[in-house]
């Protein structure tokens, strides 16, 4: 959701702090602002919208104005309070004096908001974060703490409740930050005579590579000469270094005029990284994984969470598993799956998929499944982030930061992944002999050049969404494993170009959504394989014919070489051949270039920040 960042050391921190904040700003931008400490000051600045703005009323007073070499920065998504100036952070306690961030939700800032308020101070803005500003100033100026900046931010830290991380600085302690951590991130970046803080490592991935992250409940101080971890308490807790194994220039733009439009051409690299290194000697191997053959043979069903892109990457998974392994798979999206009470016990794995490994839903849906005994298997994309963190073992997509706010390159390889987890059952049970097991896993193998090809349909796709223009509504088509490519689709195109659309399993249609067929309507259909299962692929032709009787305009995305499409479909992107459950890896790369065309048709140019949405989901 939001994203906070810190610097102390010696360096201009004001614009340490900006740059930290344009890597990080895929994760919110309802609001941006900055806290310098100086001169025994603070300087702060806010804005609404994009950190555009933020830049533009900094350059406005002058940079050279922020001598400062301590700051704290915040980008927004809204949660508690309007995106607005007032909402924007940092908020600044009533004596002036002490500043925070918060990325997070603090539940029970009621109570703290009514005791603050008791004291005479009067809250500016409609956030629940302000009250910790407050709360800070009241513990630094009386009582047992006074004059003790650490031991103040740590007893505001006591105090919270709900999933927070906080930045606390004070204009009295200039070169120094406190923070803490529940239940969302904070990384520290460790450097020579500088020191920072992140909510992932792209906050300060252009300075060191060296990063310590905190555990649930810890706290940090940091100073130019270093840091220390501790508990809420005070007392020194361990947290382990690790170092960053990607570089800036994966975390910038590469040449492309947006992240969505790299990372949709790193999908070859994601595929092909994530696959890396689990086939060795003709097994599957996922080392990462932690859980035993033994375990994955005592397993009885498969339940996916996810949300999202990543729900629709376990709808595949489902398909995927259930026809390899012969156990039953269920799926459903986090948010509904602990409410509805799922049948679960020691013999259920739980897959987790999630890009951040922060949405909190998928969260609390692993919390759930543990209490009821299921064995979590996490699958994501960032390393040792909480879902990971709280699940019995990992398997690690290794598509590289994904910055671009709809998911792409973490999709496909999400599905790769996936699909390992479905071969590692199957060889453990006995479902697949091993050359069935290395023939689809050579298949695997196959997509990443395959998919090269399918990025060379840019061209055609961007004269299509100029032919489409306007569009009011879309809908998508499939059957199969084309279903979910089609679900994804339509998710691509709502969340990017904000118009309607809905996927529909082909065979749905004449159950109601054909009556929303009118004359001129684009429909994407996801054509099967002719030579998979071929009642499959003479069925969805059949569908095709049926909406092209009623006046739609069909967008077909079929396998080279199949012609019986050809007579039905208004526009025809072609896709390589490959098996069945290996096409959605193909089908739904013409699906993101479509959305993202057809986005900037409709207006919206900036296609890596859709409005009203953000990266990481850390709230219900
Ligand atoms: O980080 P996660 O994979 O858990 O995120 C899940 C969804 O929020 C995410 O896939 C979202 O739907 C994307 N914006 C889709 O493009």
């Amino acid at each position: 959701m939001c994203a906070i960042v810190g610097y102390v050391g010696q360096a201009q921190a004001l614009q340490i702090g900006l740059e930290a904040l344009e890597r990080m700003e895929y994760r919110g931008y309802d609001s941006a602002g900055i806290a310098v400490v100086q001169k025994g000051a603070l300087h702060v600045e806010k804005k609404e919208g994009k950190l555009a703005n933020l830049l533009e009323q900094v350059d406005h007073i002058g940079r050279d104005n922020f001598t400062g070499t301590t700051c704290i920065g915040h980008t927004r998504w809204a949660t508690h309070g309007r995106p607005n100036d007032v909402n924007a952070h940092p908020h600044v306690s009533f004596d002036g004096k002490a500043a925070i961030v918060h990325n997070g939700i603090i539940e029970n800032f009621a109570t703290l908001r009514e005791e603050v308020e008791n004291a005479g101070i009067e809250m500016t803005s409609e956030t629940d974060s302000e009250v910790a500003a407050h709360l800070l100033a009241l513990a630094y100026n009386d009582g047992p703490t006074a004059g003790d900046f650490e031991a103040s931010a740590l007893a505001v830290l006591r105090r919270l409740d709900g999933a927070f991380t906080v930045l606390f600085t004070h204009c009295d302690h200039p070169g120094t930050i406190v923070a803490g951590r529940r239940s969302t991130p904070l990384i520290v970046g460790v450097g020579d005579g500088e020191t920072f803080l992140g909510s992932d490592v792209a906050a300060f991935i252009a300075h060191t590579k060296k990063a310590v992250e905190l555990g649930q409940d810890n706290a940090v101080i940091i100073t130019a000469d270093g840091y220390r971890t501790t508990d809420f308490d005070g007392n020194d807790v361990e947290c382990t270094p690790f170092t960053i194994d990607w570089d800036l220039e994966a975390a910038e733009k590469g040449g492309f005029d947006s992240f969505m439009m790299k990372e949709i051409h790193e999908q070859p690299a994601a595929v092909r990284d994530t696959l890396a290194g689990h086939f060795v000697d003709g097994r599957i191997v996922l080392d990462e994984q932690r859980l035993s053959d033994e375990d994955l043979r005592g397993v009885e069903k498969v339940f996916v969470v996810a949300c999202g892109s990543a729900y629709h990457s376990g709808l595949l998974a489902k398909y995927a598993i259930e026809h390899w392994v012969r156990v039953p798979v269920e799926i459903e999206v986090a948010s509904e799956f602990r409410y509805r009470d799922p049948v679960l016990d020691q013999r259920t794995l739980v897959l987790a998929v999630s890009q951040s490994g922060e949405t909190a839903d998928t969260l609390e849906a692993v919390r759930h499944a543990k209490t009821q005994g299921a064995r979590v298997l996490a699958v994501c994309n960032t390393n040792g982030s909480q879902i990971p963190r709280e699940s019995d073992a990992v398997l690690y997509t290794h598509a590289g930061p994904e910055i671009g706010v709809a998911s792409t390159k973490a999709f496909l390889a999400q599905v790769a992944a996936n699909y390992l987890v479905g071969l590692a059952l199957a060889q453990a049970r006995g479902t697949k002999f091993a050359d069935e097991i290395a023939d689809i896993y050579n298949a695997l193998e196959a997509l990443p050049e395959k998919i090269e090809k399918v990025l060379k349909l840019r061209e055609q796709i961007l004269e299509l969404s100029k032919e489409l223009r306007p569009v009011k509504t879309m809908l998508f088509l499939g059957r199969y494993v084309g279903f979910p490519v089609a679900l994804e689709g339509a998710l691509k195109l709502k969340e990017l170009a904000y118009i309607h659309a809905e996927g529909f399993a082909a065979g749905e249609l004449k159950h109601g959504p054909i009556a929303l067929i009118e004359e001129g309507l684009p429909v994407v259909v996801v054509v099967p394989s002719p030579t998979g299962r071929p009642v499959l692929h003479s069925k969805i032709v059949s569908n095709i014919q049926e909406i092209r009787a009623r006046g739609a305009r069909t967008i077909v995305i079929a396998e080279e070489g199949d012609a019986a499409v050809e007579p039905f479909a208004n526009y025809l992107l072609r896709i390589p051949n490959t098996s069945s459950l290996m096409q959605p890896l193909l089908s739904t790369v013409p699906l993101q270039f479509l959305a993202a065309d057809i986005a900037r048709e409709c207006g919206n140019q900036d296609i890596d920040k859709p409005r009203n949405l953000a990266k990481s989901v850390t709230v219900e």
